[in-house]
């Protein structure tokens, strides 16, 4: 059985529909009941839709509660949920700061924490975190996004040496700019403060990746199936991102 978190929309949808084509029963999580149920609709074979936020510890303790009541352990673990935000680090306010720590980091903490013990019992667990290329470069105008995602790729890689041999595997994707909502907002957010078209903002988006466009949701999700389904890959940041990041 595997839980996805932030399976509304986006890459998490993508990663839930290839899990369950892999013949899981996947629990899917975000706080839109509705996007769930699309997602839910776009999967193979049996889903659980768990509504909650993820920055809420109760949220946390509510979606693993529901679905091992269903299905019992977890197998597989795919942490997300993230958003973005950009500003200058002098204008980085407090409560943004806090909101990229607490979504993009304590969040996936919170989940890998609970899904650990049973792993580690049954001796066989795998999880991924969605991460970015911001875990390994730093961009301007994203020093706070960054800063939680270099963060949750250290977590990834000390919990891979914490549980290599307890057969528990643990690594992150490190996407470029995905076709995703998030990115769609970043594109609009480039346009209101350029100036520039819609298309033009995209172009610079889509050159950030060496391949000249946008990584696919497919295509990170795959990069996930990998890491799932290869027990000697443990405590890597597998980038997907058309080259632009040599790591
Ligand atoms: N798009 C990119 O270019 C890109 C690049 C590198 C890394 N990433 C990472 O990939 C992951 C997914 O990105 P995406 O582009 O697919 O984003 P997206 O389209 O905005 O989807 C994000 C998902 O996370 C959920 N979510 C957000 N806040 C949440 C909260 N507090 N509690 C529970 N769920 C929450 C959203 O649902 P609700 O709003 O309904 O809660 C949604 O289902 C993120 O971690 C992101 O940082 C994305």
């Amino acid at each position: 059985m595997a839980v996805v978190t932030g399976a509304g929309r986006g890459i998490g949808r993508a990663v839930a529909r290839r899990l369950s084509a892999a013949g899981f029963r996947v629990g899917l999580t975000a706080r839109n009941r509705a996007d769930l149920a699309a997602t839910a609709d776009a999967c193979a074979g049996p889903t659980l839709v768990v509504p909650a936020d993820i920055t809420d510890p109760a949220g946390v303790a509510e979606v693993f509660g529901a679905v091992e009541d269903r299905w019992g352990r977890v197998d597989v673990l795919v942490a997300n949920a993230g958003a973005g935000m950009s500003a200058k680090v002098q204008e980085t306010s407090d409560e943004d700061w806090q909101r990229m720590l607490d979504l993009n980091l304590t969040a996936p903490f919170r989940c890998m924490r609970q899904v650990v013990p049973g792993m580690v019992e049954r001796g066989v667990g795998r999880i991924v975190v969605v991460a970015s290329v911001a875990a390994k470069v730093g961009e301007p105008y994203v020093a706070a996004y960054t800063a939680s995602k270099h963060g949750v790729l250290g977590l990834v890689r000390s919990a891979a040496a914490e549980l290599a041999r307890a057969g528990v595997t643990v690594s992150a994707v490190c996407p470029g700019y995905v076709d995703t909502p998030m990115t769609a907002e970043t594109i609009a957010n480039i346009a209101d403060r350029t100036g520039r078209s819609r298309d033009e903002a995209r172009a610079v988006l889509e050159r950030k990746q060496p391949t000249g466009r946008l990584v696919t949701v497919d295509e990170v999700a795959d990069a996930v199936w990998f890491c799932v389904n290869n027990p000697s890959v443990t405590g890597q940041g597998v980038d997907v991102d058309g080259g632009a990041v040599q790591s």
